[in-house]
């Protein structure tokens, strides 16, 4: 199975794709994966989500395609079934990291304070989401608590720009970064 980590390794910039309708969604998936956006986060924030994660399997085999605002269980169970191949949620709850840790992909929790990424080590995860990164300290707080994490990884989202995005990606707990600006 992959894992988190391997997420992680095969990406840099995660673009955050919100969707309306099935077409639009893989017109943008095909280019963004053209422009070697090879992980893709479709969040399930709209109706057509689940069926754009499904469509976005079939037409690009070669990306990896994972659901973002995985917020509990039940929506992990969904888009494991209909082929996401990652998870990621903005924040976490006891319920949902221990759904992940059962799950048949990887799930990258959300967190924001160093109590949430140590109550997720609890549970055996290593890659996290950083969120909402820009509005809780960016690059300054992971710098803070890269020290006393030794070896967590984290992928930045929230308030991540054209601007800022070299400034996380050259931080050494910093694995990639996602957001919506890409798009
Ligand atoms: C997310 O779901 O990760 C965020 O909405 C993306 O944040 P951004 O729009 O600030 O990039």
């Amino acid at each position: 199975m992959m894992t988190a980590h391997d997420i992680f390794a095969r990406a840099t910039i995660i673009p955050v794709m919100t969707v309306t309708d099935i077409d639009s969604a893989v017109s943008l998936g095909r280019v963004l994966y053209k422009q070697g956006y090879e992980v893709l986060e479709v969040t399930l924030r709209t109706s057509a989500a689940v069926h754009a994660i499904e469509e976005l399997r079939r037409q690009l085999p070669n990306a990896l395609i994972g659901a973002g605002t995985v917020l509990n269980k039940k929506d992990l169970q969904l888009v494991t079934t209909v082929g996401a191949q990652f998870a990621i949620s903005p924040g976490a709850t006891p319920d949902l990291l221990k759904a992940g840790r059962e799950a048949d992909i990887p799930l990258i929790p959300g967190v924001a304070t160093v109590s949430e990424v140590m109550q997720g080590i609890e549970y055996g995860y290593n890659e996290f989401k950083l969120f909402p990164a820009a509005a809780i300290g960016g690059v300054k707080l992971l710098k803070s608590i890269d020290a006393p994490l030794a070896g967590v990884k984290f992928c930045p989202t929230g308030g991540i720009n054209e601007s800022n995005y070299k400034d996380y990606l050259a931080l050494p707990n910093v694995s990639c970064v996602g957001g919506s600006w890409i798009i």
